[in-house]
């Protein structure tokens, strides 16, 4: 079920991958989409430990409250709270060691291997998605702190995610914008009530318009900047009908495809939303400066 061919297309152009979504593991997920070298969760981790340092700095030694929505297997989880690169992700759920074990055992065996490479203080990472038996995985193998199956396009958190969301100090999502709008954030933000806002970090392809999410959460006091001038790859396209939607998208907007889309990749644009003093005293520019600079993301030194 992974070529071309046989993948179902939504009308957005794009490949729906909605068959591994919601699998008892995550083996289907990363084989899949590791066959297009799905990246954008690895530049998530190098942005998102940078933010998290910047939001807990002069703080006290808590550890940082992450809400990762659209969280899947508790992908983001796995790279925020261990000492694990994307990469070898892709090698441990495409690995024939592990290819015969069944969901249970793998949990067992992950909670194991997770467990191994915690690093110290790590965040607590509470993670939301609409698919039931990813979220139960991303809690039975440990990665998620907490988690919730619940679909906030259609209703109000629960009480137990309220409460869970209300301790946020940053939001994020890869490949989760364009599932979501600004009514997931709008319900999510309103957890917070009370407490400082958290920040917003997502990433969103090059076509698809990120105002409403914005605007969103402008209503919340939060300022949005976009990482302007760079771009992060997020995925190979998957078939010449991806490609040809996603340039003409990006030509209606005006945007130049060359060296990005053109080399057979869907871009991504990386956003953050924070209060406006906060932007003021340093746009995300220099934020992130340091691990622009760094280059590609690394586990190794864990320092980050
Ligand atoms: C491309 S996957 C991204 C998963 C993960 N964040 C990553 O980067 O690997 C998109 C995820 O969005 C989830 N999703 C779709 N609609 C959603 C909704 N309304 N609320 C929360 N999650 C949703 C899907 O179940 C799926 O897990």
């Amino acid at each position: 079920m992974t070529d071309g061919r046989s993948l179902h297309h939504q009308k957005s152009g794009k490949v729906s991958f909605a068959h591994v979504y919601d699998l008892r593991d995550p083996r289907g997920y990363f084989n899949t989409l590791g066959k297009f070298d799905y990246s954008i969760a690895g530049d998530g981790q190098r942005l998102f430990r940078m933010l998290l340092e910047t939001r807990k700095n002069g703080t006290d030694d808590s550890p940082a409250c992450v809400v990762d929505v659209c969280c899947s297997y508790g992908i983001n989880a796995a790279l925020l709270k261990h000492h694990v690169t994307l990469d070898d992700l892709y090698e441990r759920y495409g690995s024939e060691e592990l290819r015969t074990l069944s969901d249970e055992e793998l949990a067992v065996a992950d909670a194991e291997y997770y467990g191994s490479r915690r690093r110290e203080n790590a965040s607590r990472v509470v993670g939301v998605d609409v698919a039931s038996n990813a979220v139960s995985y991303g809690l039975r193998a440990g990665l998620l702190d907490a988690g919730a199956a619940e679909n906030l396009e259609d209703g109000d958190p629960s009480e137990a995610l309220r409460r869970e969301v209300s301790r946020a100090d940053l939001m994020v999502v890869t490949g989760g914008v364009g599932y979501i709008s600004g009514r997931t954030f709008g319900r999510l933000l309103d957890c917070c009530a009370g407490r400082p806002t958290p920040w917003v970090a997502a990433f969103a392809l090059r076509w698809v318009r990120y105002e409403e999410i914005s605007s969103a959460l402008s209503g919340y006091g939060l300022v949005t900047e976009s990482l302007g001038g760079h771009t992060f790859r997020q995925r190979r396209f998957v078939n010449d009908a991806e490609r040809e939607y996603a340039l003409t998208e990006l030509a209606a907007m005006g945007i130049d495809p060359e060296g990005k889309e053109s080399e057979g990749y869907y871009h991504a644009n990386f956003y953050l939303s924070r209060p406006r003093e906060q932007v003021l005293e340093k746009p995300v520019h220099e934020l992130l400066e340091p691990v622009l600079e760094a280059g590609e993301p690394s586990d190794r030194d864990g320092c980050r």
